[in-house]
């Protein structure tokens, strides 16, 4: 099992979105981004309920996990992720992310992620006010806010977004807490800057890193510029 906490603090990540990737050869991309130097692995999971799209689900982790040792950050995008935690803990998935929008007790995703020794997140669509998750911020391990409606990649960031993420990561400073803030969602080398100065240090990046002309290497130099804005105090 690979832990958030192993990850650096006062450093960047960029975690690729697999949406992103070419469907008919999903090992090759993997191998792609591992060897630009990516650690995580973002996996956008999607019922066709809670959001208007259908992805992936278990069995495409449990086949990824056989050849890669990246950190599976799993992000559910479905109505009833309780159901589901065991089902993709057993599939490989070392993090799993819920929306605190969806039909189930948080509480009970949280104790259900930590039976399985998994890490575990919350996420809010964009609407969803911050203070929503102050409660469970020192039961979780990261805080994923979406910068685009949840359900499709190659969208427009919103930066209307930004002072949510300041406020989530002054309420993580204040209390002192171990919590990864990750940002979702028309992340680009343009974006990226405004993300990290607002308090994320964790980037998923779907169309910026597997459809970059110049390859993922090139993608990821692109977004870790933004490195230089990272509060250190993170
Ligand atoms: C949207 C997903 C994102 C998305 C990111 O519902 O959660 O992870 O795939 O894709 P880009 O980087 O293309 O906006
Ligand atoms: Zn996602």
């Amino acid at each position: 099992m690979r832990k958030l906490s192993s990850l650096v603090r006062n450093k960047i990540e960029v975690a690729p979105s697999l949406l992103a990737a070419d469907f008919r050869d999903l090992d090759r991309e993997v191998g792609r981004i591992a060897s630009a130097g990516c650690n995580v692995l973002h996996l956008d999971v999607m019922d066709g309920h809670f959001v208007p799209n259908i992805s992936f689900g278990v069995p495409v982790v449990k086949s990824l996990r056989k050849s890669s040792d990246m950190l599976f950050d799993t992000h559910l995008m479905i109505s009833h992720p309780l159901q589901y935690v065991e089902a993709f803990a057993k599939a490989g998935s070392d993090l799993i992310t819920f929306h605190i929008e969806s039909s189930d007790d948080p509480d009970e995703v949280i104790s259900a992620c930590r039976d399985r020794g998994l890490d575990v997140g919350i996420s809010l669509k964009p609407a969803t006010a911050p203070e929503v998750i102050f409660p469970y911020l020192d039961k979780i391990d990261l805080v994923l806010v979406m910068t685009v409606e949840p359900g499709f990649g190659g969208q427009s960031f919103m930066s209307d977004q930004l002072p949510k993420i300041a406020k989530i990561k002054r309420e993580i400073l204040a209390r002192k807490l171990p919590v990864t803030l990750e940002v979702d969602g028309g992340i680009d080398g343009k974006t990226a800057p405004q993300a990290v100065a607002a308090g994320a240090h964790l980037l998923v990046a779907g169309t910026a890193v597997f459809r970059h002309p110049g390859g993922a290497e090139t993608a990821v130099a692109e977004l870790k510029k933004a490195e230089s804005l990272l509060d250190t105090e993170l």
